[in-house]
C-alpha cells in the first residue's frame, strides 16, 4: 500500500458512522488497516456498519450520544484501553432542522443545533486533545460544511452552529498546534445522505435547482466528500492545520 495512504498501526475515532459519511470514512479506514471505535446515536445504523467492515482490523462500537459531554469522554477511553492510543478523530455526528427562515427560527430549533452540532464537536475535541498530547500527535478531523463558510438561506442555526464548528477548529488548530496535533475542518456542499431528506431538500426538483446553481451542474457523492476526508487524515497531510477545506465542485470560487 502507498505510504501516504497507509493507516495501519493508526486508531481512529468517528462519531455519527451509523449512516451517511460516518459509514463511508468507516469503510475508507478500515479497508487501510486503521482501528476504528464508531459512535452512533442510532444502534441498529452502527450494527449495520460494523456489517460491512473486515472484522480483522479493531473495531469497537459505542452507543452514544455526542451532545451528552460524557459520551465523549467514554469514546476516548475506549479507544485507549482498546488500541493503546488514539491517532485521529473524526467529529462527524450532525443534524440539520426544517427549513425556516431567519424571523421563525425558534429556541428548540437552536438548542438542537448546537447541542449536537456545535457541543459534539467541543466536547470531542477537549478529550481527544489530551489523548493526542499523551502520544504527541494526532490528527481531528471535524465535519462542518458550506454553510459553515457562507450563509444557506432558510437554514439560519445550523449555518451558526457549523460556523462555530470553525472558530473551534481554527481555535484548537492554534493552540495545540506546537504539540504535534493538527485541527482542521472539512466543509461539504450538498451530498445526497439521510440528513437532506427534508422538505425543501428532499425532492428531485429541489435538488436539480440546487445543481443548477453550481459550476459543475451537480451535488456532492458521499464517496467524493469521504474520499477528501481519507486524504485530510492520511500520513502524508503533515502540514495543514486549522483549515476549512470546501468541497464543493467550484461552488466558492464564484
Ligand atoms: N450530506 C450533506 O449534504 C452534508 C453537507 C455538509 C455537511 N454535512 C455534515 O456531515 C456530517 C455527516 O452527515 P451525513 O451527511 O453523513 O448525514 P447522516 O444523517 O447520514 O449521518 C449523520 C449521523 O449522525 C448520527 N447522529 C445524529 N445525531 C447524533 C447524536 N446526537 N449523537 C451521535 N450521533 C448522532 C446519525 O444517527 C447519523 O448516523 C454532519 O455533521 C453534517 O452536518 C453533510
Amino acid at each position: 500500500m502507498d505510504s501516504l495512504l497507509d493507516f495501519s498501526n493508526k486508531t481512529a475515532i468517528i462519531t455519527g458512522a451509523g449512516t451517511g459519511f460516518g459509514r463511508l470514512l468507516a469503510q475508507s479506514l478500515n479497508n487501510r488497516g486503521c482501528s476504528l471505535v464508531l459512535t452512533d446515536i442510532n444502534e441498529d445504523a452502527l450494527n449495520a456498519t460494523k456489517e460491512l467492515l473486515d472484522s480483522k482490523v479493531g473495531i469497537k462500537t459505542m452507543l452514544a450520544d455526542v451532545s451528552k459531554e460524557s459520551s465523549s469522554e467514554e469514546a476516548v477511553k475506549l479507544a485507549v484501553s482498546s488500541f493503546g492510543k488514539l491517532d485521529m478523530a473524526v467529529n462527524n455526528a450532525g443534524i440539520a432542522h426544517t427549513q425556516v427562515p431567519t424571523h421563525e427560527l425558534t429556541e428548540a430549533i437552536f438548542d438542537k443545533q448546537f447541542d449536537v452540532n456545535v457541543k459534539g464537536v467541543a466536547f470531542g475535541m477537549k478529550y481527544q486533545i489530551p489523548a493526542m498530547l499523551a502520544n504527541k500527535k494526532g490528527h481531528i478531523l471535524n465535519v462542518s460544511s458550506l454553510a459553515g463558510l457562507g450563509g444557506a438561506p432558510k437554514g439560519g442555526a445550523y449555518v451558526a452552529a457549523k460556523h462555530a464548528v470553525a472558530g473551534l477548529t481554527k481555535t484548537a488548530a492554534v493552540e495545540y498546534a506546537r504539540y504535534g496535533v493538527q485541527v482542521n475542518a472539512i466543509c461539504p456542499f450538498f451530498s445526497p445522505t439521510n440528513i437532506m431528506n427534508i422538505d425543501g431538500l428532499l425532492s428531485d426538483d429541489d435538488r436539480a435547482m440546487l445543481a443548477r446553481g453550481t459550476p459543475m451542474k451537480r451535488l456532492g457523492d458521499p464517496q467524493e466528500m469521504v474520499n477528501v476526508m481519507t486524504l485530510l487524515l492520511s500520513p502524508g497531510n503533515s502540514y495543514m492545520n486549522g483549515q476549512m477545506i470546501a468541497v464543493d465542485g467550484g461552488v466558492t470560487a464564484w
